[in-house]
């Protein structure tokens, strides 16, 4: 199998980054713009290179609490009133990796104003969270269909109006000192910021491994699954069903920690689907679904931009792939469809058949046994890994199950206080879809 070997850590996160903006073309790149105004304003500051990292990271994300397409959009929008909910639920999640850790506290402040909140720790992080408040206003006051130097002295002025109010004046100056360039507008609403902030930003020549790429995919396992009551705990479920799997046929570790990167990123293209689709009880109608089907090639799309990830992308997109090209984006047939997906397509199935929806219990042995051999028998499941999945039943489903029992703890720890629903309530009855 082809390993996946070092990866670049800015190619990566911004890669992620634009997988969570992808939502909506009102937010598209937001943070990845926000991201490139904190840059400028560091490099103005002189910060040293951890700091710029550190900042640059939080930008990246800053939003990620923020875990609905509908509220990212009501965020950019300016009609949210109270924004605290994300920016703790942002802290929360950046706490979750050990890389992104540094950033948390930053993220935390970001809506905070200057003026009138004692809770603002004071120095570097106060100045950087203020960098990212300032940021975040620019983006959004940019109007995506007017040309930009037509607009960027009226958000120069609507920026320096808050200076001694909301934002700190010496990170008002720093701006007035960036913001007096056009490159620094144009770079900002280029269709090259991407490639820009690849070739030249803070983390374009930071190397990460295997291990630490899979501390991030963890971290966004969580927000794929928190992203859906219905769902709080099928990624963890699925990635553990497939390195179950993988043991059993003895992958190497290398091997089957891929796997578990790909189980963690398998369904990454979701954060691009409506909540009401997410959440819908019942089957989806044919529009619905043809959004949903979207997710799996953004999930090709965005991991395969990354290089140097080996299989991992195949892996983690080709879950709803059948064997006899009967599956969904690519209508891959068993020729392009590797033992690794394979894996990871009867993990999935296996996982959203056992566990508990809102609509229905988790079914028990004899129901799972029917419906993959069936998949089987039709040629769209490999029968050798269903096989080896139906004899290890037991061992299967308590490994799935103890993981999925972890995530839930995790899930109602991070939605403490925040009013969202238990993850596994249920509500009427509904079919067994394993979209
Ligand atoms: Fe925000
Ligand atoms: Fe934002
Ligand atoms: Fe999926």
């Amino acid at each position: 199998m082809l390993e996946p070997q070092s990866v670049n850590l800015g190619n990566l996160l911004l890669a992620l980054s634009d997988a969570v903006d992808l939502a909506a073309p009102s937010i598209a790149s937001h943070q990845m713009r926000t991201a490139y105004v904190v840059w400028q304003l560091g490099i103005a500051a002189e910060l040293p290179p951890e700091e710029l990292t550190s900042l640059f990271t939080a930008a990246l994300f800053h939003d990620i609490g923020a875990l609905t397409v509908e509220e990212k959009m009501a965020l950019h929008a300016f009609e949210v009133v109270d924004p605290d909910r994300h920016c703790v639920l942002g802290e929360s999640v950046f706490l979750q990796s050990p890389l992104l850790a540094p950033a948390a506290p930053i993220v935390r402040q970001h809506h905070t104003p200057w003026r009138g909140s004692p809770e603002v720790p004071s120095g570097a992080v106060e100045s950087a969270s203020q960098m990212l408040f300032l940021a975040d206003l620019v983006e959004r006051l940019i109007d995506r269909g007017t040309y930009i130097l037509h607009q960027s002295a009226g958000i120069t002025g609507a920026i320096a109006a808050q200076s001694g109010e909301a934002i700190d004046p010496d990170v008002v100056d720093l701006f007035m000192s960036v913001s007096n360039r056009e490159d620094f507008w144009l770079d900002l609403t280029s269709s090259r910021l991407h490639s820009l902030l690849l070739r030249s930003g803070p983390l374009h020549s930071r190397e990460i491994e295997l291990p630490t790429m899979f501390s991030i995919a963890d971290v966004f396992r969580a927000i794929i699954d928190f992203r859906s009551r219905f769902t709080a705990t099928h990624t963890a479920g699925v990635s553990e069903a497939a390195v179950t799997l993988c043991e059993l046929l003895g992958f190497t570790r290398t091997e089957t920690t891929a796997m578990e990167v790909a189980g963690c990123f398998h369904d990454l293209g979701k954060l691009a689907v409506p909540e009401r689709i997410l959440e819908k009880p019942g089957r989806l109608t044919d529009d619905e679904f043809a959004i949903m089907r979207q997710h799996t090639y953004i999930t090709y799309t965005i991991l395969n931009s990354v290089g140097g990830l080996g299989r991992i992308p195949e892996w983690a997109a080709f879950h709803h792939e059948k064997l006899d090209g009967s599956g969904y984006p690519f209508h891959a047939g068993e020729r392009r469809i590797d033992i690794g997906a394979r894996i990871l397509a009867v993990a999935d199935i296996f996982t959203a058949l056992a566990e508990d929806r809102p609509y229905r219990e988790g079914m028990q042995k004899d129901g799972i046994v029917k419906i993959l051999l069936e998949q089987a028998d039709r040629n769209q499941l490999d029968r050798g890994v269903v096989a080896l999945g139906l004899d290890n039943h037991d061992v299967l489903r308590e490994r799935v199950m103890n993981r999925q029992a972890q995530a839930l703890e995790q899930y109602k720890k991070l939605y403490a206080g925040y009013g969202r629903r238990a993850a596994v309530e249920r509500t009427g009855s509904g079919s067994l879809d394993t979209r």
